[in-house]
């Protein structure tokens, strides 16, 4: 219970711990109701602390047994008061805390801390739940090194897990109890603890890491199940890979475990050497998941991994520092995506999540900086502008620096910071010194929140054969943040030409050959001329979506159209098809309101008409190109929503699509029919992608020979991707085929 109300904590306030725990020894004797966990902690004062200070320790819902100093008992009465437990005056020298307590896992429905899934015992520490198991100074930034044993019937838990590595195990002679020792020799704060005790069925396999080491993998499933562990394997084996090749990062111990369990708050969790999942982002086979189930899983599995550098080797300081890990990280996993599947296809998936749940989170009463000032609950502030936005920011930081430069920062801060708990400022001090880039101004990004918009203007001067192009920034109010200062955004610009090729880029700043110009905006306002322009540019602003922003540019449908045909790069054309077709539905909308009927945009069509046509397009990212922007981001755009002529009028669209291109449709589907066995890969899922799409456009047409492709697909599907895709296109349609399916 707690006992204390509720008050906001401040970054402001941060002080250093005033004990450290250099060792912990854990034994859990696992029961369903009456778990008894002994602790032997090895404390000191900190040099960095306040000299005498009292031990103030953290806990929740424990049962104090026993309790004692240096072999001497505590009364626990006279100590623990509510969720403290405090010793007035302790040596002033290296002292051990023994503790016991007793805690109830089957009662823990809150699933922080120990608790009971399915037939395990398992646990969940991030943010605050080690002091669920046991009293502790339960903050990122007192690293120790754990041993855990663990003893439990032998029947109920055959598996036994911890951190680390694998030490003593045996029987409890004369008794039908077994028991496990876990040792990891890698400092780390009490949330990255973990055990798992339970009858699961098991999936092995090795990986041999860059030094030539051998490491056991292992995932844990519920008996039955194994075979659907097959994909988060592999997922895992190519994570690893991927970090050695990427970033230099070598795994670091003799094994690694995942297991999956039911009961789960969150996706995945990165504890040190055994993460433990939601089965769901574990489990697929071709009958139960689709491609976006094994894609996630392949992503979730590779941002879990990831953290183990990210995260656990280095970890964050205290909380407010969170997206140290999870920023950081989840722009790990996005370039381990990117370079797995389609980098394009990536990107966009990216940006929409980023827009509909990020900017929106900035635009409204709960916007914050991506390093927050105050919270009042941790467990609130695991937000998409902590992970999303913190992505971009590190994104960014790799624009400005360049690979090269960004690689050195990062090596340089694993190597300065290893096995430490550290900073946003830690992490951005590293990436300054391996570069000589100074990025002062550019770390207002962790400190002001919002969406900064870039208004753009340009015009050509024939005569002078110049380009002139004027940024304005500016960020609006939010929350306890009423004025901002302007902020360094390296800003992505191409310049595309008449005959649709990128024009060579003679502007001050731009050094590389490259036909996209990093422009660094540090002002509120700044003007760059481009020089040697032959004729007419159009620009292509903010490439890649190389900053979290806005931008407010006059484009005609002609330049949008234009765009959509050639802009090379993917990002922007996909980005020109999107604001081309909400241009035009958003407009067909408004004849309706009015009383008119609306036809589709001829020219719009022709755009994505020759989108269809051209077949040097990657299947994945022709599905993107293709796909209209979805009726609740469109709902998002108006004023005032209007669901039904919404509707109407993007089905107008798809349904004159079908008409307009049904031959190169019908083309395009039967040419992305493989007769081969199901592979959740880039390919195959690209394949499907725009088999998908061209489905749903013929489907729009209503005519008996398009409602029966598509329910021939339903009935001879052999995946639920195919299943799925043609069950949600039968819904859309009034026709007896959809009760069928
Ligand atoms: N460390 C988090 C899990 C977590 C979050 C635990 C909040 C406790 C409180 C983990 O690394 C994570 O971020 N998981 C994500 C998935 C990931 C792919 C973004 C999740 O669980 O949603
Ligand atoms: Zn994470």
């Amino acid at each position: 219970m707690r006992t204390d109300a509720a008050r906001p904590v401040h970054l402001a306030d941060y002080l250093p711990p005033d004990y450290l725990i250099d060792t912990v020894d854990l034994d859990f004797r696992l029961h369903r109701t009456a778990t008894r966990v002994h602790a032997k902690l090895v404390l000191r004062p900190n040099p960095k602390g306040r000299p005498g200070a009292p031990l103030v320790l953290d806990g929740d819902d424990l049962v104090t047994v026993a309790l004692a100093l240096d072999g001497v008992s505590l009364d626990p009465t006279g100590v623990v008061a509510g969720d403290r437990l405090t010793i007035a005056a302790p040596p002033a020298r290296p002292f051990v805390l023994a503790i016991e307590t007793l805690i109830d896992p089957s009662a823990n429905t809150q699933l922080s801390g120990l608790y009971r899934s399915g037939a395990a015992w398992c646990t969940q520490c991030e943010a605050e739940g080690f002091r669920r198991i046991t009293w502790f100074l339960d903050r990122p930034d007192v690293l120790s090194v754990y041993t855990t044993r663990i003893e439990a019937e032998k029947s109920e838990a055959p598996l036994l897990l911890g951190n680390g590595n694998p030490g003593e195990a045996g029987d409890i002679p004369g008794t039908s109890r077994h028991f496990a020792v876990w040792r990891d020799p890698h400092p780390k704060p009490s949330y990255l603890f973990a055990l798992v005790g339970g009858d699961l069925g098991t999936v092995r396999d090795t990986f041999r890491t860059m030094s030539g080491r051998d490491v056991k993998l292992a995932i844990h499933v519920e008996h039955g199940k194994e075979s659907r562990a097959g994909w988060a394997m592999d997922s895992l084996k190519r994570s690893m890979r991927w970090d050695e090749q990427a970033f230099g990062r070598e795994y670091d111990l003799d094994v690694f475990n995942i297991v999956a369990v039911s009961d789960f708050n969150m996706g995945a969790m990165e504890n040190k050497s055994l993460n433990i999942f939601n089965d769901r982002y574990i489990l697929a086979d071709h009958d139960t998941a689709t491609d976006m189930d094994y894609y996630l899983i392949e992503s979730i599995v590779g941002h879990e991994y990831f953290h183990n550098w990210s995260g656990d080797r280095v970890t964050c300081r205290d909380w407010f520092q969170l997206s140290l890990k999870e920023g950081f990280t989840v722009f790990r996993d996005q370039e381990f995506t990117a370079d797995m599947r389609s980098r394009a296809n990536k990107r966009i998936d990216d940006v929409e999540v980023l827009r509909v749940t990020q900017f929106r989170e900035d635009a409204g009463p709960l916007a914050h900086p991506v390093r927050p000032d105050s919270y009042m609950e941790i467990n609130n502030f695991y937000t998409a502008t902590v992970y999303q936005k913190g992505a971009e920011v590190i994104r960014m930081m790799h624009t400005i620096l360049g690979p090269e430069k960004f690689r050195a920062g990062c090596d340089l801060y694993f190597q300065r910071h290893d096995g430490q708990a550290v900073t946003c400022d830690d992490f951005v001090a590293a990436l300054e010194d391996a570069s000589g880039v100074d990025l002062g101004q550019f770390k207002l990004w962790y400190r002001q929140a919002g969406t900064p918009k870039i208004t753009a203007a340009g015009a050509y001067d024939p005569k002078a054969r110049t380009f002139t192009l004027t940024l304005k920034q500016e960020c609006p109010p939010t929350p306890g943040q009423p004025t901002k200062q302007p902020m360094h955004i390296p800003f992505n610009v191409g310049l595309v030409g008449e005959d649709g090729t990128d024009m060579a880029l003679d502007v001050e700043g731009n050094t590389s050959k490259s036909t996209t110009a990093v422009l660094e905006l540090t002002k509120p306002e700044q003007t760059f001329v481009f020089k040697n322009v032959s004729a007419r540019p159009r620009p292509s602003l903010n490439r890649d979506f190389g900053a979290p922003v806005t931008v407010d540019f006059t484009q005609t449908d002609a330049d949008r159209a234009f765009l959509v045909g050639h802009d090379k790069d993917p990002f922007n054309r996909w980005d020109a098809a999107q604001a081309y077709g909400k241009e035009v539905i958003l407009r067909s909308v408004a004849e309706l309101q009015a009383g008119k009927t609306a036809a589709p945009d001829e020219d719009f069509l022709k755009a994505l008409g020759a989108v269809i046509a051209d077949t040097s397009i990657e299947p994945a990212f022709k599905a993107s190109l293709l796909n209209l922007p979805a009726e609740d981001y469109l709902a998002n755009c108006m004023t005032v929503e209007d669901p039904l002529n919404l509707h109407i009028a993007r089905k107008a669209v798809r349904r004159a699509l079908g008409e307009k291109y049904g031959t190169a449709l019908k083309g395009i589907y039967d040419s992305q029919r493989i007769n081969a066995p199901y592979v959740p890969d880039a390919k195959g899922m690209g394949s499907r992608m725009l088999k998908r799409i061209a489905l749903s456009y013929l489907a729009a047409t209503e005519t008996r020979e398009t409602t029966g492709l598509v329910k021939a697909q339903f009935d001879a599907a052999d995946n639920m991707t195919d299943r799925m895709d043609a069950l949600s296109i039968l819904n859309g349609l009034d026709v007896p085929e959809r009760g069928a399916a």
